[in-house]
């Protein structure tokens, strides 16, 4: 697929449902008593591996069309133990979530992935689970494949989280669920709490407070959790796709309808109001216990700005994209604290290094910086991008292509399916250049 100069991008468009809340949704569907009903769930390739894991457990899920399915759950407690390896191919979320609520199951299962999530680290989540009497074995001490012996008899303890992972948290949440008595979690980086407020949802007994900025969250275990009727709200980091597409691209003028807005996961968003960018947010509701707004994007001048390190977790996913608008921002943009990045679905510290780069903008590194010199110029383009199984870079190096004076191509585009199926659908409906020759 590849992308050339483009202007004056248009219209009104929705995006998928958010990767995040859909693997929740399917989770808890499917250990809930009774009968879950979801509309607008994200059916992408990260999904179908939490759909196919939860199936093998047990749970019956059953389309009517791409985005609404129904879910008869297997009730707490009730996890078949699957009978051959799961295959969670690149999505780290489905693996690492479902170690968790396997961990207080008595059952024992393989985990594997493709070459991406093999090469990212595990050891992170089941040292952590081996709190409720878990016990796995990872291939070099940290990698896929992964052999996770469920407890026979779980037990409950207190557990601070040491790396800003909302994985790492909702695995212990979600082991903590089957676990008799009180698992405690604190988290001072305030990572994002879909979990928390689905939970909720559910029925589970959850109880969240916060003292000097660490939360605590609380559940007694172990309640059973009921089927719900809920529509999932757009991804906000799916969207920002289009709408940064529409900041940086002269004359354009969008609306993104149905995206969620959350304290936890819009910090994109708010660092985007603060370099200038024209973003409306119109007819506020609630889905899902989330806040969902729809989204008016004009061009913008946009001006460089220096992003804090505690901004790093409710950005994460987003700082491939954005690095697209600090390039076409003035002046220079600071992301500060991305370490993270380098355990991503690629090396993304790297990878937005090599965009940028190659498309002939001045970066500097520092350990864990990257320091984007901006400038409000078409960039050359005439390049080719490897994705190395990472959906968030080819679209940003996509878009990219969209302020390039020759054409950026990118050597997968399979991988966008991970998480945005309909991204080329979307992106040309706005009048964006894009073509899969
Ligand atoms: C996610 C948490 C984040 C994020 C990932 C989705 C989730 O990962 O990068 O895309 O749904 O919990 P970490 O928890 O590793 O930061």
């Amino acid at each position: 697929m590849k992308s050339i100069s483009s202007k004056k991008l248009n219209g009104n468009i929705l995006i998928p449902g958010d990767k995040s809340i859909s693997h929740r949704l399917i989770i808890l569907s499917s250990i809930a008593i009774g009968k879950s009903n979801i509309k607008g769930i994200l059916k992408s390739d990260d999904i179908i591996k939490t759909i196919e894991a939860m199936q093998n457990f047990g749970a019956s899920i059953e389309f009517s069309n791409p985005y609404n399915c129904s879910i008869k759950g297997v009730g707490l407690g009730g996890l078949a133990e699957p009978k051959s390896a799961l295959d969670f191919g690149n999505s780290g979320t489905s693996a690492r979530l479902i170690m968790g609520l396997s961990a207080s199951h008595p059952i024992t299962t393989l985990f594997v992935g493709d070459t991406s999530l093999s090469m990212r680290p595990m050891d992170r989540v089941l040292k952590s689970l081996v709190n409720f009497g878990s016990n796995y074995s990872l291939r070099k001490d940290n990698y896929l494949p992964a052999i996770l012996k469920g407890s026979d008899n779980p037990i409950p303890f207190s557990f601070e989280l040491k790396e800003p992972s909302a994985q790492i948290k909702s695995a212990v949440l979600l082991g903590a669920l089957n676990t008799p008595g009180v698992t405690k979690v604190r988290d001072k980086y305030n990572t994002r709490d879909h979990t928390e407020r689905l939970l909720g949802l559910y029925g589970a007994n959850i109880n969240i407070t916060k003292k000097r900025s660490v939360k605590e969250i609380t559940i007694k275990g172990v309640n059973e959790l009921k089927g719900i009727d809920v529509s999932v709200p757009g991804d906000p980091s799916s969207a920002l796709f289009p709408i940064i597409a529409a900041l940086i691209c002269k004359d354009s003028d969008i609306t993104v309808r149905n995206v969620l807005i959350n304290p936890t996961r819009d910090g994109a968003y708010r660092v985007l109001k603060d370099m200038g960018a024209n973003i409306s947010l119109l007819n506020h509701r609630i889905m899902a216990a989330e806040e969902v707004y729809d989204i008016r994007v004009k061009s913008s001048n946009l001006k460089g700005i220096s992003i804090p390190k505690k901004f790093s977790p409710t950005m994460i996913d987003d700082y491939p994209i954005l690095a697209i608008a600090a390039s076409m921002a003035k002046g220079k943009t600071y992301f500060k604290g991305i370490n993270e990045l380098r355990f991503k679905e690629s090396d993304r510290f790297r990878g937005i290094l090599n965009l940028l780069e190659k498309s002939g903008v001045r970066v500097e590194s520092k350990k864990d910086e990257i320091i984007i010199h901006g400038k409000c110029e078409l960039k050359k383009g005439g390049i080719e991008i490897e994705t190395n199984l990472d959906h968030r870079m080819a679209m940003s190096a996509l878009v990219m292509g969209l302020v390039s004076k020759k054409e950026v191509k990118i050597d997968n585009y399979e991988t966008i399916k991970t998480s945005f199926p309909s991204f080329y659908k979307v992106m040309l409906k706005i009048g964006a250049k894009l073509s899969k020759k």
